[in-house]
């Protein structure tokens, strides 16, 4: 994609969204903002009684609630440009506005990778290990742990926003979704990206590979432990403590491999004339995800059931 006028640097970027097809505007925009509303009212609820009822105030509940937290803001971070590029068709975006979005949706997506890992190893310690869970999931533990997993993303997301935004970008300023998704604008640079690419790629490794592995491991100890135990209806309550997890991560690490992990489509036409599923990736919204790990949490949960029942119910909450 050489162009003649190589000299010219780009200001700013074009979303082309779904401007290929504007009688499904209205529609995706209706259906993205209830998506958006549900998922904040969810995470929004399961905050509030983590915080608010004493009987949750545990490192699941902990985990759980800055996992809903990180999914308010992984949504709120595209959301608002996704509805925005179906009421403004090719939006333009400046540069930095395109980096700083960047950075946020990628950092957030990161650390909740990290997250979910963490959260394995908590379950990890309270099924295998629960005479010492007190002892080495104390509150001295698990806020670092969170703390890291917030640290270790934005790190490396920053770093790969760094590189990318200093690619130089002269021709073509077309993207080809309804965000600045870092392939996507990968896709317009014109010198060599390869380095962005390996670097990507070896960040995946750590922050993909890593935590599935540590998952893995972790529910390959549970499982060992949860089948070692003699009574039939204490092995299943204990299962069902670390099931709602384990659903959750896998629906994660599923969309993440389907969008990053599948090969880079050759594509001569630049995509731009293609259908809408194949010009966008799907933003991670529209999997809802964030939207469903509340309902996975709460729903399997009989302890958050009962919380959020005293809450709608306005009980006091005992101390
Ligand atoms: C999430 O974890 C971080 C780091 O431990 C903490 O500062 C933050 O308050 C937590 N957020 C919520 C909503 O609990």
């Amino acid at each position: 994609m050489e162009s003649a006028n190589q000299t010219a640097s780009v200001t700013e970027f074009i979303l082309l969204g779904l401007s290929a097809h504007p009688r499904l505007e209205k529609t995706f925009f209706v259906l993205i903002l209830s998506t958006y509303l549900v998922t904040l009212l969810d995470n929004g609820v399961l905050i509030l009684v983590t915080i608010l009822d004493s009987r949750l105030h545990k490192p699941m509940y902990f985990f759980l609630r800055n996992l809903s937290f990180l999914d308010i803001c992984y949504t709120t971070s595209s959301v608002l440009l996704i509805l925005d590029s179906f009421l403004t068709p090719r939006k333009t975006i400046p540069f930095s506005a395109c980096a700083v979005q960047m950075f946020l949706s990628f950092a957030m997506g990161a650390t909740e990778r990290v997250l979910l890992g963490m959260m394995a190893f908590d379950r990890h310690m309270a099924i295998c290990n629960p005479l010492r869970y007190p002892e080495v999931m104390s509150k001295a533990a698990y806020v670092p742990m969170a703390a890291s997993s917030w640290a270790a993303g934005s790190t490396t997301v920053m770093m790969q926003t760094s590189l990318a935004m200093q690619l130089p970008f002269c021709g073509d300023n077309v993207i080809n979704n309804f965000t600045c998704e870092i392939l996507a604008v990968l896709k317009l640079a014109c010198a060599d990206s390869s380095i962005n690419i390996i670097s990507m790629v070896v960040a995946n490794v750590i922050f993909l590979g890593i935590p599935v592995l540590f998952i893995f491991v972790s529910y390959v100890f549970i499982i060992a432990t949860i089948l070692k135990i003699p009574s039939a209806e204490r092995r299943k309550k204990t299962f069902r403590t670390c099931s709602a997890h384990q659903t959750a991560a896998v629906i994660f690490y599923r969309i993440i491999l389907f969008m990053y992990g599948k090969p880079k489509s050759k594509d001569p036409l630049g995509g731009r004339q293609t259908g809408p599923c194949r010009q966008a990736h799907l933003p991670l919204l529209w999997s809802g995800d964030p939207l469903l790990n509340p309902i996975i949490y709460s729903l399997r949960n009989k302890e958050a059931k009962a919380a959020v029942r005293s809450l709608v119910t306005q009980k006091r909450f005992t101390q």
